[in-house]
């Protein structure tokens, strides 16, 4: 998989770079992480800096996880979008600090991510699965024109809970 560039009108959403480290250890520590997403909070700055190495590695590959920073145009790192293998599927994530919430970022930049990713994908369709209380998760998929297929109990995060999974087909799109 090449690299990836694309610029909205507020953010830039590119590769990881090892300097991020600090920001995505400080940004993982979020509550609604830590409730919504636990496996993705890190113990350290450290243990951040392996992942983001091991993330690097994976844009070489094919099976992902592809997984992106959000960047201000400042160069801030506020977040991430990603698409992750789930068996012969694929499904988006993503994460804005929480300092940067509500102001529109997750869908923006998830609006811009989905094309791209798809595309280098060579997919139709992408999954959007959260738990069924993230309300502000929903609210972002439903507004990046993803479609509820699904609400019930399922595993999440190594749990059984509430799910409502998503999904947004491309090509009904065009
Ligand atoms: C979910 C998340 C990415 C949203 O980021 P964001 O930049 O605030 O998202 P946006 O501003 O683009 O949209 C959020 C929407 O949710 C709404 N919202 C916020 N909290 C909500 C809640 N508790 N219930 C319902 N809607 C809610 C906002 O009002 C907004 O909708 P609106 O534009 O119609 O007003 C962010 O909160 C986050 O990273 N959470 C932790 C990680 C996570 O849950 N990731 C998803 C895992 S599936």
């Amino acid at each position: 998989m090449e690299d990836i560039m694309i610029t909205t009108n507020r953010l830039i959403i590119t590769t990881f770079q090892e300097e991020m480290a600090e920001s995505v250890y400080l940004n993982s520590l979020d509550e609604d992480t830590r409730t919504f997403v636990p496996d993705e909070v890190f113990a350290s700055e450290q243990e951040a800096r392996e992942v983001i190495r091991f993330l690097m590695r994976c844009y070489k590959g094919l099976e992902g996880p592809f997984v992106y920073p959000v960047l201000l145009t400042s160069g801030e790192c506020i977040g991430y979008v990603q698409a992750v293998h789930m068996g012969s599927e694929w499904e988006v994530g993503y994460h804005i600090a929480s300092q940067h919430t509500g102001r529109g970022y997750a869908t923006e930049a998830l609006t811009a991510f989905l094309p791209v990713i798809m595309a280098k994908l060579n997919i139709e369709e992408i999954w959007g699965i959260c738990r069924s209380d993230n309300g502000a998760s929903r609210r972002v998929l439903e507004k990046c024109g993803f479609e509820l297929v699904f609400s019930g109990t399922d595993h999440y995060a190594g749990q059984s809970c509430r799910v409502c999974k998503y999904v947004y087909r491309g090509t009904e799109r065009l």
